[in-house]
């Protein structure tokens, strides 16, 4: 089993002005999934706010999997991405591609979101959009990924297989 932490980064959301359905649904489809979340947290969209608790969850808690949601779009507030990309030690720009491409077939606005992935040390990372129907729908594109991704991260499993 995979431990996982949902990290939603929304200011508003960190002030108790907004309920956190995106984080929920996270958590509860990777608890379907099998995945042991051991946290859901909100927090502000300050790049030091996000770091910390970036490094946190991996190098302390050392989760398997960390997914955001928020602060990946064009506001000056969001700071989702920079803040991931100052922790991951090796990109893994294909997951991103593979969201933004999904999701184009859905909305054109799909490539407003700057998203990364990436790993660090035993820890992936990947940051998704914020509303709750653009999580829907990329937690339904990423499929078998994770499964796979991480075993291979974890030596659970060495051989790609097709
Ligand atoms: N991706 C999917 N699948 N569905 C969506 O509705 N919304 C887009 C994009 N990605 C969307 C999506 C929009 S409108 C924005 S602005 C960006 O995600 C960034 O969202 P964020 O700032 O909440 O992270």
């Amino acid at each position: 089993m995979f431990n996982a932490a949902v990290v939603t980064c929304s200011d508003k959301g960190s002030r108790g002005l907004r309920v956190d359905t995106s984080g929920e649904y996270i958590k509860e489809y990777l608890i379907s999934k099998k995945f042991n979340v051991i946290e859901k947290v909100i927090i502000t969209d300050d790049l030091d706010v996000i770091k910390n608790k970036l490094l946190y969850f991996a190098d302390e808690m050392k989760v398997d999997l960390i997914i955001t949601t928020g602060g990946t779009g064009f506001s000056p507030r969001d700071n989702t991405p920079e803040a991931t990309k100052e922790v991951i030690k090796r990109e893994v720009p294909g997951i991103g591609e593979m969201l933004r491409a999904e999701s184009y077939k859905v909305t054109p606005r799909a490539y407003l979101s700057r998203g990364v992935s990436g790993i660090r040390n035993r820890t992936l990372i990947i940051n998704l959009p914020g509303s709750l129907k653009a999580v829907k729908e990329n937690i339904s594109f990423l499929g078998d990924v994770l499964d796979h991704g991480l075993k291979i991260l974890k030596l659970v499993d060495t051989e790609c297989g097709t």
